[in-house]
């Protein structure tokens, strides 16, 4: 297994943000975590990310406990620093190097890899990103920026990538070139968070649903059978039941709104 998360809870200031969470996701899956704005999807994958630290319950990451003492152990850190890239929901935290160019190579170089400027240049080609090389990463627009952190990601070739709302600022085009770029690395463990229910089945073909109110898990299965289940979905927080008068007669249908 990639991850093992048992009774995983997280509380902020003594008040619960996530309870009761329990999953396995093993090599190759793909998991879109899905809820609404405050249910705890970012705390989520900070916790896989080794950024925050569980309050309840354990995180195993290939087996071995993610906690602050193994991240303190260099050999232990060094691989999953490696092999785990997070794609940050605010991407400016993210960039703070003076070019995109130096942006991308900074994992790189990091990592010791040999082929570093081949490297860059292959992923600014696959994200469209030949003709910005030169600019400071923070002058980009937001999807620009996003796609600047994803290529810093992708160049360093991790086994698992975090993906916190990744298709936000991303342009239709855009976001479906991701979904190919992801589709092509079979091998790539892929964590996606986003409450956009129109590209969770693309991100994810196994959906965990975050309740709104630290109640853990209200559905962990396949993507399509939780977008065909309205009432889970208004459950969740993420569709809403609107009563409309349609010719007269009281109708009542569920609403999806993704706005992005
Ligand atoms: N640094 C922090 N200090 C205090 N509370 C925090 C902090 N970060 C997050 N929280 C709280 O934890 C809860 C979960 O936040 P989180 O960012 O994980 O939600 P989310 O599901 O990612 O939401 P969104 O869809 O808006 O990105 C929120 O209630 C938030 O107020
Ligand atoms: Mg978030």
């Amino acid at each position: 297994m990639i991850f093992e998360a048992r009774d995983l809870g997280y509380a902020q200031d003594g008040r619960p943000v996530l309870r009761d969470v329990g999953f396995s996701i093993g090599p190759g899956e793909r998991v879109v975590v899905l809820g609404v704005n405050g249910c705890g999807k970012t705390t989520l994958l900070r916790m896989l990310d080794g950024l925050l630290f569980p309050t309840s319950g354990s995180l195993r990451y290939a087996g071995s406990t993610l906690d602050a003492r193994a991240l303190e152990e260099a050999a232990f850190r060094r691989r999953f620093r490696g092999e785990v890239g997070f794609l940050f929901q605010n991407v400016d935290a993210m960039l703070f190097h003076t070019s995109v160019a130096d942006e991308i190579a900074f994992g790189p170089r990091q990592l010791g890899m040999a082929d570093v400027d081949e490297r860059v240049l292959r992923w600014a080609g696959a994200l469209g990103l030949e003709p910005l090389l030169a600019r400071p990463p923070f002058e980009l627009s937001g999807g620009e920026k996003k796609r600047v952190a994803l290529a810093s990601l992708l160049v360093c070739d991790p086994k698992v990538l975090l993906l916190d709302e990744a298709t936000a600022n991303l342009d239709p085009a855009w976001s479906a070139r991701l979904v190919d770029l992801l589709a092509a690395r079979r091998d790539l463990t892929v964590v996606a968070a986003t409450h956009n229910l129109s590209v969770a089945q693309e991100l994810g073909d196994r959906a965990i649903l975050v309740g709104p109110a630290g109640e853990g898990l209200l559905h962990d299965g396949p993507t399509a059978a939780l977008l065909r289940d309205p009432e889970l979905l208004v459950r969740s927080g993420l569709a809403h039941r609107h009563l409309h008068a349609h010719d007269g007669s009281d109708h009542a249908h569920f609403h999806v709104h993704d706005v992005e």
